[in-house]
C-alpha cells in the first residue's frame, strides 16, 4: 500500500536485520515459491519490537512459511517460553528447521506439520501471543478457534488484513480470500471482548488485545 520510497525510507532508519535472517530471505528468495510471502525485515523488525514489549511465554503462529517471523517472534520470548508454529506444505519444513537451529531455536520452537484448523484444538496451551498468516478465508475461524485459548490481556496479530487494498472494494463473490479478510475485519471490530487497531504497516495488521 505504501510507497517504495516511503518503504525504502523507513528501513534505511530501522536498526538492521540480524545475518541469519538475512541469509533466510536470500534462500528464501532463491529457492522457494512465492517470497513474497515472507514478513520482510520492517514487518520482521516490528514483530521483534512487539515481542520484546510483551515478553510472551508461549506464542502460536499459523502459517510458518519458511520461519522468518517465527525467529523474529522469538525476539522477547521468556527464557522457559516456547513458539508453537503450525505449517501445512510438509516442503517447507526443511528449511524452516534449518534456520531454527541456526538460530539457536531448536528447543524454543515446535513445529506442527499439517493444516491449522486440525492441529490447533490439538494444543494445550494459553498463549500470550498469536500471529495469524496463513489461508485468509480461514483468519475467523481461526479466531474462533483460538480465542479461548489466549490469556485476558493477550494479543492476537494478523496480517494482509489490508489485502493489498482489496478491502476497499465489493470483492468477486468468488475471491473467497478477500471475503476472508473482510469477514475477519468486520467481526473482530464489532467483537466486545476485544481491543483491536488495523495498522498500515505493509499489507495491513490487525493487532487485537483480549480484554
Ligand atoms: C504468508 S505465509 C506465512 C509467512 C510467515 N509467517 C512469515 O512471515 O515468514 C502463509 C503460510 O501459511 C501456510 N498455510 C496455508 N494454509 C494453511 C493451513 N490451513 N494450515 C497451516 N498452514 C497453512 C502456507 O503454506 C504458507 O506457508
Amino acid at each position: 500500500m505504501q510507497t517504495f520510497e516511503i518503504n525504502k525510507y523507513a528501513l534505511s532508519h530501522t536498526s538492521e536485520t540480524n545475518s541469519i535472517l538475512n541469509e533466510l530471505y536470500r534462500e528464501t528468495n532463491l529457492k522457494v515459491l512465492m517470497p513474497r510471502m515472507l514478513s520482510g525485515p520492517l514487518q520482521g523488525k516490528f514483530l521483534e519490537m512487539i515481542s520484546c514489549m510483551i515478553k510472551p511465554k508461549t506464542i502460536l503462529e499459523i502459517g510458518t512459511y519458511t520461519g522468518y517471523s517465527a525467529i523474529c517472534l522469538s525476539a522477547g520470548l521468556a527464557d522457559d517460553g516456547m513458539i508453537h508454529t503450525i505449517e501445512k506444505n510438509p516442503e517447507l519444513k526443511a528449511i524452516a528447521e534449518k534456520y531454527f537451529k541456526k538460530a539457536g531455536l531448536t528447543k524454543k520452537i515446535k513445529y506442527y506439520s499439517g493444516g491449522a484448523g486440525k492441529i490447533i484444538p490439538e494444543i494445550d496451551e494459553q498463549f500470550d501471543l498469536v500471529f495469524i498468516d496463513a489461508d485468509k478465508n480461514n483468519y475467523l475461524n481461526y479466531y474462533k478457534l483460538i480465542f479461548d485459548k489466549v490469556k485476558a490481556g493477550g494479543f492476537i496479530i494478523a496480517d494482509n488484513a489490508l489485502w493489498d487494498g482489496k478491502v476497499l472494494t465489493k470483492p468477486d463473490p468468488r475471491d473467497k480470500e478477500a471475503i476472508g479478510i473482510i469477514e475477519f475485519n468486520d467481526f473482530v471490530q464489532n467483537d466486545e471482548q476485544v481491543e483491536n487497531m488495523l495498522l498500515p504497516l505493509r499489507d495491513g495488521l490487525m493487532i487485537v488485545r483480549k480484554k
